[in-house]
């Protein structure tokens, strides 16, 4: 019986083979340890008779030195193999973790090509602060004092009650103002920016969005330099055989005013649901800036003209990606955002 013991045991540690320290010390437990196979063996012994003792003694002390060595043998194995060393991975050239790219809003997508497109044009980009008071928002801007855009329902107030009410702009129009107290003739300015409106979300309003204003002003400048700019810009935007109209239109601050529609790149003017069976896509308001606008911030209107435009970053990224939902563009759900993902760089 002990002697068939002995010989499986035996058997057993010359086919042992282990991966790593954690298998060698199993190992150890499993035939050394105070419960382990060897262990158990002495103990049997210690019932043996006297005859028994005498014949095993010897063979079960061989056998656990054996074990020992084969132990021992197993674990400085292990420590000689470089692959099993312990602490930092040694093998540089092993891939990295690899972490997840973010990706670039659409919005800031669009802003991005926006001002780039007017950079090569020779703007700069000009900025201003969100909080605003009255005066940079309406009363620079020729809005007359009982204008509905002041009203509560449109414009979100700091501070009410007082002749010049901080608020949050509701248009970029006030870096207009802005810049001409701060800049000389000629001015070459595009201000990107975010604007709010007190109005209830829904698929196609938010009370936070964001515009482009363009501003240019210096002797001479005409309303076909303003029809130029903006086909140059609209072709480089929405592709080189885009076609722009402009319809007549009224803001404040500029006289004659105008909205600008493109061409649907999308049906080339043949009509569907995105223009709406039009063949026209609505993305900008413009005109010459008025004379009273210039002349509210010390520039000469009898020598100098200008023109302006403005337009919501949102829309035309709806119409660039065909989004059918503004609120898309605020809620941060991941599977929209990685619709923008660059490709991985390989
Ligand atoms: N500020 C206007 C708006 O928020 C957009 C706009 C229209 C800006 C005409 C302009 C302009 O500079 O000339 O709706």
């Amino acid at each position: 019986m002990i002697q068939e013991d002995i010989e499986k045991i035996l058997g057993e540690l010359e086919a042992l083979k282990c991966k790593t320290q954690k298998e060698v010390e199993e190992a150890r437990v499993r035939f050394l340890g105070k419960k382990g196979e060897v262990t158990a063996l002495f103990d049997e012994f210690r019932t043996f008779d006297k005859e028994n003792k005498a014949r095993f003694g010897k063979v079960l002390n061989e056998l656990k030195q054996k074990a020992q060595a084969r132990v021992e043998a197993l674990r400085e194995e292990l420590l000689s193999d470089p692959s099993q060393a312990e602490g930092p991975r040694s093998d540089l050239s092993l891939p990295g973790d690899p972490f997840e790219l973010g990706s670039r809003h659409p919005v800031s997508i669009v802003r991005q090509q926006i001002v780039d497109i007017f950079r090569k044009f020779g703007y700069d980009v000009a900025e201003g602060p969100e909080i605003e008071d009255d005066y940079h928002v309406f009363e620079a801007l020729n809005f007359p004092a009982n204008h509905p855009a002041r009203d509560m329902q449109d414009t979100f107030f700091v501070s009410a009650g007082h002749l010049n009410p901080l608020l949050l702009r509701t248009h970029t129009s006030s870096v207009q103002v802005r810049t001409m107290e701060k800049m000389d003739v000629p001015i070459r300015v595009i201000c990107p920016g975010r604007v709010f409106r007190n109005e209830a979300i829904s698929a196609r309003a938010h009370c936070i969005f964001n515009q482009v204003e363009g501003l240019y002003i210096d002797e001479n400048v005409s309303f076909a330099d303003l029809k130029q700019a903006i086909l140059l810009f609209a072709r480089e935007m929405f592709g080189a055989d885009t076609q722009i109209r402009m319809r007549p239109s009224y803001f404040p601050f500029t006289e004659p005013s105008a909205e600008v529609d493109v061409s649907c790149n999308i049906c080339h003017g043949k009509g569907c649901n995105i223009c709406k069976g039009t063949g026209w896509l609505e993305i900008l308001g413009c005109g010459m800036v008025d004379p009273n606008v210039l002349e509210a911030s010390g520039i000469d209107s009898k020598k100098y003209s200008g023109f302006a435009f403005g337009m919501g970053l949102e829309r035309i990224a709806m119409l660039k990606w065909r989004v059918n939902d503004l609120r898309h563009y605020f809620e941060n759900d991941m599977r929209f955002l990685h619709e923008f993902a660059p490709a991985p760089e390989v």
